[in-house]
């Protein structure tokens, strides 16, 4: 099992067209991926950069799972993802080493792939997610 890369960095916004714009006049690229995720209450867009993406994240109801987030900490970094090769075998892994999982199995994040969370208090800090890119 192998850590490849950083997949992409999750940006909490308030608004995501607002969101959009901001970055793209800030990076100079336009989302590629525009998705609705109804379980999770968000919507995310992806921005790519090189191999790697700017995910931006913004809550489409009182119940998003990223509405605690902007309520405590407002608008910003929220999550990094890594690209491992094997996300299962990365999760018993960790799972062995004690760390807190919020996902115990992987689940389809929003490009497609296979993705799963790790409580920021056993990530240094910081919430992180894991993806198994599949093309
Ligand atoms: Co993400």
């Amino acid at each position: 099992m192998t850590y490849q890369q950083i997949d992409h960095v999750g940006i909490a916004v308030t608004d995501l067209d607002s969101g959009i714009a901001r970055y793209q006049e800030l990076l100079g690229v336009s989302p590629s991926v525009r998705k609705r995720m109804e379980k999770d209450g968000i919507e995310a867009a992806m921005l790519d950069l090189g191999s790697t993406h700017v995910e931006l994240i913004a809550p489409i109801g009182p119940e998003s799972a990223i509405s605690g987030f902007l309520e405590k900490r407002g608008e910003g970094m929220h999550h990094v993802a890594y690209r491992v090769d094997d996300i299962r075998a990365a999760l018993a892994q960790l799972r062995g080493q004690g760390a807190r999982l919020l996902d115990e199995e992987p689940r389809v994040g929003v490009m497609g792939h296979l993705v799963a969370f790790i409580h920021p208090k056993s990530a240094g800090g910081v919430l992180t997610e894991l993806v198994e890119v599949h093309p």
